[in-house]
């Protein structure tokens, strides 16, 4: 196994359906204060009653196997991603969000992409977790490779399952 590809700089992604630029820049406090606040109003994470500190917890991971980057779409805040390696001999995308007002246009294609891309050169496997009641979201990572391998019950809250879910590359 070749070392971890992530890193703290900047990447440059594939544009997305409308030709606009897309990249990742890795997420400041500040910044991660700010989202939480958002992404607690919006599901699944609205849904599963996470508070914006809960959230917040997530997207400033402690210690060096974990990498938070804000999604920038011609240089704006267009969402976040967590990811977290090694991790089960793979990564682990920890959390996604794409913003509701850029979703739908390939953005998030193009961060799995790039993720594949970087995950390849080291690991064999990508995981995340989606909740089940999340249908879109599981729909759209069968769409891109993923295969269910597990549901995992009353994971994050009692009487809401999460499925794990794995793409091989
Ligand atoms: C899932 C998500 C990251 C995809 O990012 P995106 O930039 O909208 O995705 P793309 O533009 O690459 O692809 C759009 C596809 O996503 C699906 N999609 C659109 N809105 C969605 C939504 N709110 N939730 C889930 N999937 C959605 C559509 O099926 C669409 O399919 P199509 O291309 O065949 O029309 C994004 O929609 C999102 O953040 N959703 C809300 C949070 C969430 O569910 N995150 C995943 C938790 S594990």
């Amino acid at each position: 196994m070749s070392g971890i590809p992530f890193n703290n700089r900047a990447f440059e992604l594939e544009a997305d359906r409308q030709g606009r630029v897309v990249g990742l820049s890795a997420l400041t406090p500040s910044q991660a204060g700010k989202l939480a606040e958002r992404l607690a109003q919006i599901d699944p994470w609205k849904r599963l009653g996470q508070t914006p500190q809960a959230i917040e917890g997530v997207l400033r991971p402690p210690g060096p196997s974990a990498w938070s980057y804000l999604i920038r779409v011609e240089g704006k805040q267009a969402g976040v991603v967590v990811l977290r390696a090694p991790w089960l001999l793979g990564v682990y995308l920890n959390f996604f969000c794409v913003l509701p007002e850029y979703q739908g246009s390939g953005v998030g294609a193009s961060v799995l992409r790039w993720l594949e891309r970087e995950s390849g050169r080291a690991f064999g496997n990508i995981w995340v977790c989606t909740s089940a009641f999340n249908k879109r979201a599981a729909a759209y990572y069968r769409s891109h490779g993923f295969a269910r391998v597990a549901k995992l019950e009353d994971l994050i809250v009692e009487g809401e399952d999460e499925l794990l879910m794995r793409k091989r590359i």
